[in-house]
């Protein structure tokens, strides 16, 4: 029996050839390579960027300070025109100087976020504390005993001034008493190292700047009374704020005499307060000179280089 014409016809369509071998052209092998040599080329690129430090930190904290910073600026303002504007316009928009405040920076943020912290962390006694924490931690309770500090009045800090050759002020024949042996030298060392009271000489140990592992003897200009060297002028803002100082002391000599029992002359203590007065007005413009000529860290070692004998080595603060 044979097979029809048209069953034939389909066996043959259906009955694959056997293909022809088939070469790559010239044109398709160039074709493959190239589109690999593209796909190396791009696989080290994606390696190459994934990896690469640009040196730029990219850690959270430096992208937070980064932003910060960016935060703090205006730049719609020209910083060839005003700098300033440019560089700390977004702070000045951003931040109001609080009414208890007479400045405010990040650093003052710092710091009261700090003490929110401290506050927490002393006012909680844990029997597991080390000794420099149990202190920490009288010491804040001492201070928040408002009870305890008032009943003592100034007997504490009358008892203390004999050591450091009186208040001539709130005392009296201080020339016989105290005036024969008292130095400045004395006088300012015992504040320092007893009170950590820093007048005149500003004189601490610290790490050392050029090598943290070191601690070193740093001397600089202390603080003054009032906040800064602006107010000395005692003019425009700053009037109120010199009176108020200079009131201050006057009712700190009045309080003092009264709690000895001592005359109280209110003239001769506002003389003498007001010489007071004139006297850190000559320390703040002394100040001003050394801040302009030595206003950064390398004042130390200008001072170091100098007396080298100041480096202590591997001494701890
Ligand atoms: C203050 O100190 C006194 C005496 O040490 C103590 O009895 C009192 O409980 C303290 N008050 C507070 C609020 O700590
Ligand atoms: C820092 O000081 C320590 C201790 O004196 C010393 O071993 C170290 O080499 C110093 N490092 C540098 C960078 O000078």
């Amino acid at each position: 029996m044979g097979k029809s014409e048209s069953q034939m016809d389909i066996t043959d369509i259906n009955t694959p050839k056997p293909k022809k071998k088939q070469r790559w052209t010239s044109l398709e092998i160039s074709l493959s390579v190239l589109v690999l040599l593209l796909t190396i080329i791009a696989v080290t690129m994606i390696a190459l960027y994934a990896t690469y430090d640009d040196g730029i930190c990219k850690s959270s904290d430096c992208i937070k300070s980064a932003a910060r910073l960016i935060q703090n600026m205006d730049t719609t303002a020209e910083p060839c025109s005003d700098f300033f504007k440019y560089a700390c316009g977004g702070w000045l928009k951003r931040n109001v100087i609080p009414e208890t405040s007479s400045r405010y920076s990040n650093f003052d943020i710092l710091r009261d976020e700090l003490e929110v912290i401290l506050k927490d962390v002393l006012q909680e006694p844990k029997p597991k504390d080390i000794v420099a924490v149990q202190k920490a931690k009288t010491l804040y309770r001492s201070c928040i005993n408002e009870s305890v500090i008032d009943s003592r009045g100034g007997v504490p800090l009358l008892n203390v001034l004999p050591e450091i050759y009186e208040w001539p002020v709130a005392t009296e024949n201080w020339e016989q008493t105290y005036g024969t042996s008292w130095t400045a030298e004395k006088s300012i060392a015992q504040l320092n190292s007893k009170y950590a009271k820093k007048v005149i000489i500003n004189f601490f140990i610290g790490t050392d700047d050029k090598n943290s592992t070191n601690h070193i003897i740093h001397i600089d200009q202390p603080r003054l009374g009032l906040p800064s060297r602006d107010y000395y002028a005692c003019t425009g803002i700053y009037k109120e704020a010199c009176t108020a100082y200079v009131d201050f002391m006057i009712s700190v000599a009045k309080l003092m005499r009264q709690e000895r029992g001592l005359p109280i002359d209110e003239n001769q203590i506002t003389l003498e307060m007001n010489k007071i007065m004139e006297l850190e007005k000559e320390i703040a413009n002394v100040k001003h000179i050394i801040s302009d000529t030595l206003n950064n860290v390398n004042h130390f070692f200008f001072l170091f280089s100098f007396y080298p004998i100041l480096r202590v080595k591997g001494a701890t603060a």
